[in-house]
């Protein structure tokens, strides 16, 4: 068993979860591993167990499911060795605007936004009332900035991913939970073929390895959102400091003088 915090890993059956991983078992870390594809978490548990030493243990999960989230909050509330949350299940089914319904809206929204938010709620609520405190991750998307996007719910989705992460932060940064957003731009990974959309048709998709190793240097500089495919991180402070400049003026007792009849 490691001396290092155990990482807890939604979605770790493929694609980026599949690669956090094995960075993280070539860290030193213990591994739980969650996803509904028991077989491909056992194949991936087997190979890092021999490759690394680390301990493996895999849970199925459907985190459309309740229950099973519930299940692996409970985890994360009663199990004092999980020091490290990667909030990664994530699908874009049901995404378009065009052909959603009732369920397909019910499941986007169950796994990317409701599971995210208790695992990650339960976590920071956890690690905040201990000294050891401990790392969230949540894996949002550049998308978050392009609602417009034809991938339409599943942006609005990462956007609140985004929002979450920065709300976390401001009610537990200072008490030892560190949060990180992740915003990928288009990855190689299952997502695309599993949404019906051939990754081909996408130009210029960033590998999944290079994505992954990417986003660990933003989390060991402990940087708040982390954004792989920007070149000039310039934009990114000049977003900021926009959106911060915005606050004081939008807090009003009196509605503008443009909607004044
Ligand atoms: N690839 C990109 O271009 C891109 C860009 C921005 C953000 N992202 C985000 O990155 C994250 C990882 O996606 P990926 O690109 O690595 O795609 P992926 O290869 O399709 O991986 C998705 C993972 O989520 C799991 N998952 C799907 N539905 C689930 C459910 N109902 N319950 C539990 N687990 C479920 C899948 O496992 P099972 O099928 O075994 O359950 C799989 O392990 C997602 O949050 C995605 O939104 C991806």
């Amino acid at each position: 068993m490691s001396d290092l915090p155990t990482v807890l890993i939604t979605g770790a059956s493929s694609g980026l979860g599949a690669i956090y991983a094995d960075r993280f078992a070539k860290r030193g870390h213990d591994l739980i591993l969650a996803a509904r594809d028991v077989a491909r978490l056992d194949a991936l548990a087997d190979r890092l167990r021999s490759e690394t030493g680390v301990a493996v243990e895999v849970i199925r999960a459907d985190l459309t499911d309740g229950a099973d989230i519930g299940v692996l909050e409970t985890r994360l509330r009663e199990d004092d060795r999980i020091g490290v949350l990667l909030n990664n299940a994530g699908t874009a089914i049901g995404g378009f605007y065009g052909s959603a319904d009732g369920p397909s809206i019910e499941s986007l929204i169950t796994l990317n936004v409701t599971a995210a938010s208790r695992l990650a709620i339960a976590a920071a609520q956890t690690w905040s009332q201990r000294a050891a405190g401990g790392s969230i991750v949540n894996i949002s998307s550049v998308v978050a900035f392009i609602p417009d996007s034809p991938l339409g719910l599943y942006s609005a989705t990462k956007a609140f991913v985004q929002s979450l992460s920065q709300g976390l932060n401001g009610a537990f940064g200072d008490k030892g939970v560190y949060v990180q957003a992740v915003m990928p731009a288009a990855t190689r990974t299952e997502i695309w073929e599993r949404g019906g959309i051939h990754p081909d048709s996408i130009p210029g998709m960033m590998l999944a390895d290079d994505l992954v190793d990417a986003a660990l240097v933003g989390f060991d500089r402990r940087e708040l959102v982390t954004l792989p495919s920007l070149s000039d991180a310039d934009l990114w402070d000049a977003y900021e400091t926009a959106r911060q400049a915005l606050i004081p003026s939008i807090r009003n007792a009196e509605p503008a003088g443009r909607y004044r009849t």
